[in-house]
Order: C-alpha cells, then sequence, then structure tokens
C-alpha cells in the first residue's frame, strides 16, 4: 500500500464515520483504520521506508490522526449504544396491573395469634386489656393472693427467685403467674372493673407439656353484685367464641385455690378421633382452667371492702389453649424457634393495623 497523506486519511476517514448507522458498521470503520491491516495501521509501518526527518514530521501527524480517530470512534459508538437502548425500552411494554412478588416476611407465632383472639374476644365483651412486669414482689405474687408465708402453694409453685431484695427484704422472683397483674390493677383502677392480662410466666417445670416460662391470661371482674353465674356466662361465652362452637359444653368441678372462695376448675366436652380432637360434641371432659369468686382477703389486701364488691377470676395457659385449637402436640417445640415449626404452625400476617390477626399460614 502506497502512503496516503494524514489529511486524505482524515477525510475518507469522517465520510465512513459518518455513513456508519449501527454498531457493525462502526466496527467496520474501526477495523479499515485501526485493525492490523487497517490504513493507519499500514501508513505507520511504511514510515521506516522514509527518510528521517520526513518519518519524524509524518510519524507525528500520523499519530495524533491516530488518536483523533480512537477518539471520534468511541463517541460515535457511545451515541449508537444509546440510541439502541431508547429503541429497546421504547418497544418494551410494562404491565403495571401484574401483582407485585409477595415478600418473605415471616409468620405470626401461634402464641401472638391466640394472644390476640383472645384479646379481641374479651375487648368486646369491654374488659381491658393490663400488663405488669415479669419481675415481681413476693407480696404481688403471693402474699397479696391469700399465699402467705407458710402456706404449701409457695412450694408448688416452683418459683424462680432473683438474688435482689425488695422493700420488706424478700427476694424479688419470676411471677409464677398473671395474677399479679390482677392485684396492680385492683390497687391502681377505680371499681367496678373488668380486666384481662396476658404474659409470660415463670416455674422450674420441664416435659411436653410444661415449659419453665409458658403463657398465661387471667381475667378479673369487680363489681357489687357478680356471682358464680356470671363467671359462668362469661366463660362459656369465651370458649365458644374462642373453639368457634355454637355452645361450648363446660362443667365446673368444685376445687381450691387460695385466692378464691370457692373456687372451681372447668372442664370442656371433647370428643377425640384418631388425628382430631373435636369440641363440638363430646363423650369425654379435658380440663382447661381454674377460676372462682375472689377471696375477701385478696380484695382487702387491695383496699376494696367485701361488703361493697364481689369478684370473680379465672387463669388459663395460652400455650394451652393454642395447642388444643391449632393441634399443636409438643408445649416444647413452642419456644425451639425451629424456622420449620413456625412456617407450618405459624400464621400470616394479613398486615391489619391494631389486632394482629393472621390467617392460617
Ligand atoms: N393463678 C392461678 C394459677 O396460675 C389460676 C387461677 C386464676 C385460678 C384465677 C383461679 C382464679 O394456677
Amino acid at each position: 500500500m502506497s502512503g496516503e497523506t494524514p489529511k486524505k486519511l482524515r477525510d475518507t476517514f469522517k465520510k465512513k464515520l459518518e455513513a456508519a448507522k449501527n454498531l457493525e458498521a462502526l466496527e467496520e470503520v474501526r477495523l479499515d483504520f485501526l485493525g492490523k491491516k487497517g490504513n493507519i495501521t499500514a501508513n505507520l509501518k511504511l514510515l521506516s521506508t522514509y527518510p528521517i526527518d520526513v518519518r519524524k514530521e509524518l510519524g507525528a501527524e500520523l499519530n495524533k490522526l491516530r488518536m483523533a480517530i480512537i477518539d471520534d470512534l468511541t463517541k460515535k459508538k457511545e451515541g449508537l449504544e444509546k440510541e439502541v437502548l431508547l429503541e429497546k425500552i421504547a418497544g418494551e411494554f410494562e404491565d403495571l396491573t401484574l401483582p407485585t412478588l409477595r415478600e418473605d416476611k415471616g409468620c405470626v407465632h401461634p402464641i401472638t395469634q391466640v394472644k390476640s383472639e383472645l384479646a379481641n374476644i374479651f375487648s368486646k365483651m369491654n374488659f381491658t386489656v393490663e400488663e405488669g412486669p415479669e419481675i415481681e414482689t413476693d407480696f404481688n405474687n403471693f402474699t397479696a393472693l391469700n399465699i402467705h408465708d407458710s402456706h404449701p402453694a409457695r412450694q408448688s409453685h416452683d418459683t424462680f427467685y432473683i438474688n435482689e431484695r425488695d422493700e420488706n427484704s424478700l427476694p424479688f422472683l419470676l411471677r409464677t403467674h398473671m395474677s399479679t397483674v390482677q392485684i396492680r390493677t385492683m390497687k391502681r383502677d377505680k371499681k367496678p372493673m373488668r380486666m384481662i392480662s396476658m404474659g409470660r410466666c415463670y416455674r422450674s417445670d420441664y416435659d411436653s407439656t410444661h415449659t419453665p416460662m409458658f403463657h398465661q391470661i387471667e381475667g378479673l371482674v369487680i363489681g357489687p353484685n357478680i356471682t358464680m353465674g356470671n363467671l359462668k356466662w362469661c366463660l362459656q361465652n369465651f370458649l365458644s367464641i374462642f373453639f368457634e362452637v355454637e355452645k361450648v359444653s363446660m362443667r365446673l368441678r368444685p376445687s381450691y385455690f387460695p385466692f378464691t372462695e370457692p373456687s372451681a376448675e372447668v372442664d370442656i366436652g371433647c370428643k377425640r378421633t384418631k388425628e382430631n380432637l373435636m369440641i363440638d360434641d363430646y363423650d369425654e371432659w379435658l380440663e382447661i382452667l381454674g377460676c372462682g369468686m375472689v377471696h375477701p382477703n385478696v380484695l382487702r389486701s387491695c383496699d376494696i371492702d367485701p361488703e361493697e364488691f364481689q369478684g370473680f377470676a379465672f387463669g388459663c395457659g395460652i400455650d394451652r389453649l393454642a395447642m388444643l385449637k391449632y393441634g399443636i402436640p409438643d408445649l416444647r417445640t413452642f419456644f425451639e424457634t425451629d424456622k420449620r415449626w413456625l412456617e407450618h404452625y405459624g400464621f400470616k400476617s394479613l398486615d391489619v393495623p391494631g389486632f394482629m390477626l393472621g390467617e392460617k399460614a
């Protein structure tokens, strides 16, 4: 190839560049000029055949031209790529009506679910939902509830004690039942009152139906003419709604609690098949909760005059309610934080503000 002047080379390049309308054509132009056999490359090779002074001048010009060509090619390439992209976007159709991908949001634990259900049921009966601390005084957990120092119930509660002591020099403890919140609320609020409290309680116990930490719901109604009849109606209503049956079969069995008099244990009628436990029909009784009329000593320890007000109270394991309603056989699995268990027994959150009622996952 004979040498071409840099000016001529530049003019041919400009024309060809102008003519290149797509990326493939542009690549051809690049090869024509900068490729191994390209024009510029060939002319640079020819340089060695020229005398030194020509070589110097022409070499510098050719190199300048080469840089300018690289520059032009890069700019044009960017422009063409942008055009291709815009064309592609213009041809695409975005369907904005398609549903979004559901995020993996985790599940509602059966305990949380049952607590929401209970709060819902009792708030419709005008009960307030009260809270209290898990670390309690000996007074609130025992003495105020008519369980004195020497009372055997203190032993049967298998209490966890804490090293620190309260103002009566008695060790603090982890509450063994939710009755502590009843005491706190009775001392604090105006009477008459209706309340439930739900939360964690602790006793040193461990088998398929007992864990050292468990959940209880306790209810309390204080008023001027409260009777066992009110108690029975309240429980029947609650259990029927909770187990989603028209009217749960129920019996009160005489029992003993230091804080209620008379006291009773409540059984509900049920029928067991191989896989299921049914509550709408029955051939056997299942113990479900403890209850009774609040003992006058308990009222007195909360500055309530037993002549003026009476009350009923009940207490029930939330974990047990969840096991029965949702067919979960072993209590210990509730607290093993196994994600597969939760995906099986948990509930999808419906994102309902306020009460977090889920739907079966
Ligand atoms: N506090 C009792 C318990 O934990 C339950 C109970 C509450 C019984 C209220 C009767 C009345 O065992």
